[in-house]
Formats: C-alpha cells, sequence, structure tokens
C-alpha cells in the first residue's frame, strides 16, 4: 500500500525562545517537524520528529560537516516532502565599534547570515518539489537599532536583504520571506526582568500595544507565511512590533 508523503519543516534554533513555539505551532498545524539545533539535547517541551545536532557556525567554516549534515537531513526527507525552511537561529554578540573582534564578526555572520543562505542552497531541491517557501527569522534590528548592537544589527538588516534579494532570484521556485520581531517574551527575555516587574512594564509600556510580543504570534505568522494562504507573500519583510517600529521618538 502506497503511504502518504508526509509534510515536513526544518527549523533551526529549535530549542531556544522562539524556536520552540515555531516547533509546535508547525507541529499543530501538521507538519513534522525536522529540528536543528547546537544543543546536544532536545528542550524538554521541544516537540520534533527528528532533532539533529547542528552547529551552525561549524556548517559555515567545515564544507565536510556540512556536506554531512546535508545528508542526514535530506535522508529524513527521502521518502517525504520539505514544505518549509525557517531560519531562526541567532546569536547576538554585543559591542560597540571600538570592541568588537574579527572572531565577532565572523561568528556573527556565520550564523545570522551565511548559515541561513547556505541552508536553504542545500535544501533547494526539496523545497522547489513542493514549491515551498523559506522563513528568515530576522529581527527589529534590521531597521531599528541601538548602541552594542553593530555586529547583530548588521547581520540582521543583511538578512533581511538577502531575503528581498532571494526572491528575486528564485521566483516562481521558492518564495522567501521575513518577519522582523521586536521584544518577544522569551524565557531569557522574562529572566533578564527576574525581580525587575517595575522595569518589565516600562518595557511594555513603550510600545504602542502597551505589550511585548509572545513567541508563539511569531510562530503563528511563521506557519501563516508558510502557507498556500500567503501565496502572493514573497520577498517580504513583516514586523511584529507592537508598533514601535512606528514611533519618532523627539525629546519632549
Ligand atoms: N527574543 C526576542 O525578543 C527576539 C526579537 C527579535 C528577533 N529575535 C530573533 O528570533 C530568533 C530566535 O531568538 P530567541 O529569542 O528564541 O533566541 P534563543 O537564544 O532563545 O534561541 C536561539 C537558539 O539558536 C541556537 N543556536 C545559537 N547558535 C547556534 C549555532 N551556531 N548553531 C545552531 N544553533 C544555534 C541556540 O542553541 C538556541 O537554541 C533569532 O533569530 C533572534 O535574532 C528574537
Amino acid at each position: 500500500m502506497q503511504m502518504d508523503k508526509q509534510r515536513y519543516a526544518v527549523i533551526t534554533g529549535a530549542n531556544g525562545g522562539i524556536g520552540r513555539a515555531l516547533c509546535s505551532a508547525f507541529n499543530d498545524e501538521g507538519y513534522q517537524v525536522i529540528a536543528l539545533d547546537r544543543q546536544e539535547t532536545p528542550h524538554s517541551d521541544l516537540v520534533y520528529k527528528k532533532y539533529i545536532v547542528l552547529n551552525l557556525f561549524d556548517y559555515i567554516q567545515n564544507e565536510k560537516y556540512a556536506a554531512d549534515k546535508n545528508l542526514e537531513i535530506t535522508a529524513v526527507l527521502s521518502q517525504n516532502q520539505l514544505h518549509c525552511l525557517v531560519n531562526n537561529a541567532a546569536i547576538q554578540v554585543l559591542g560597540g565599534v571600538t570592541s568588537l573582534t574579527r572572531a565577532d564578526w565572523n561568528t556573527t555572520l556565520a550564523v545570522n547570515l551565511q548559515a541561513p543562505f547556505f541552508l536553504t542552497q542545500a535544501l533547494l531541491p526539496q523545497l522547489e518539489n513542493t514549491k515551498g517557501s523559506v522563513v528568515n527569522i530576522s529581527s527589529i534590528h534590521a531597521k531599528l537599532s541601538k548602541p552594542n548592537f553593530v555586529a547583530y544589527a548588521t547581520s540582521k538588516a543583511a538578512l533581511s536583504g538577502m531575503t528581498k534579494a532571494m526572491a528575486l532570484d528564485l521566483g516562481e521556485r521558492v518564495r522567501v520571506n521575513a518577519i522582523e520581531p521586536a521584544a518577544i517574551a522569551t524565557d531569557m527575555l522574562k529572566a533578564g526582568f527576574s525581580g525587575k516587574p517595575e522595569q518589565y512594564q516600562q518595557l511594555k509600556d513603550y510600545h504602542p500595544s502597551k505589550t511585548i510580543g509572545e513567541p508563539n504570534e511569531v510562530a503563528r505568522l511563521a506557519v501563516f507565511l508558510a502557507s498556500e494562504q500567503s501565496h502572493f507573500i514573497h520577498g517580504s519583510c513583516i514586523d511584529i512590533s507592537g508598533g514601535i517600529s512606528s514611533c519618532l521618538h523627539d525629546p519632549d
């Protein structure tokens, strides 16, 4: 008896705050999730079909490592269909113009920018088979930033730019879009405000919405961008920011 091919999504940075929400949301939508992360052990809350340990810095630095990891991923997909790649993993190396090192730049651009490109390139045949899509998780820092975020902000601006350029390059073959979140209430962000409820409230109040985002809001937007309902959305960088990306801050 012929088995129906299953619909798969590949998600990087799966073990993180937004990554776990992405894995749950795609799973809820009927996708089988291949979860990729550099961490050896999947988080206890992570929902996935297959967990693959993959360090994206090594993936960029070492072609043999990348080829082996590509084989590991495509072996899972051989009898199945890949409908979406979510490039979600990123690192945030903080530092200003006088302190950032070459190593800081290399790791930031490798993980945040080059890995999304080369992972897409590796999975292009599978994505083309389904007329699937790529969703890049960029950041509000692609457009609005602050001191000490030079490396991170540059990598996210480039990721958003790459999203548009890849959409033109791939045309009707594979859709490519990006999500640019502002503050999202991951465990890590909330831990930073532990014992400081007034500062956490100030952060919320700073947004026109008087809230900050939840990981599952980013995840549901990614599911929508991967779906056929969004077939005309291509090369778009969509912010999810509670309105803060429309604010002009003048002195009082
Ligand atoms: N949380 C926010 O407020 C926020 C806002 C805007 C954008 N974002 C973006 O959302 C995405 C997810 O962020 P998050 O808040 O969930 O971060 P997080 O730190 O909780 O998760 C990042 C995940 O990526 C993995 N990772 C890091 N380096 C890796 C590497 N070299 N190889 C493989 N995996 C690696 C980590 O192990 C971790 O599981 C990132 O692209 C981030 O820039 C987050």
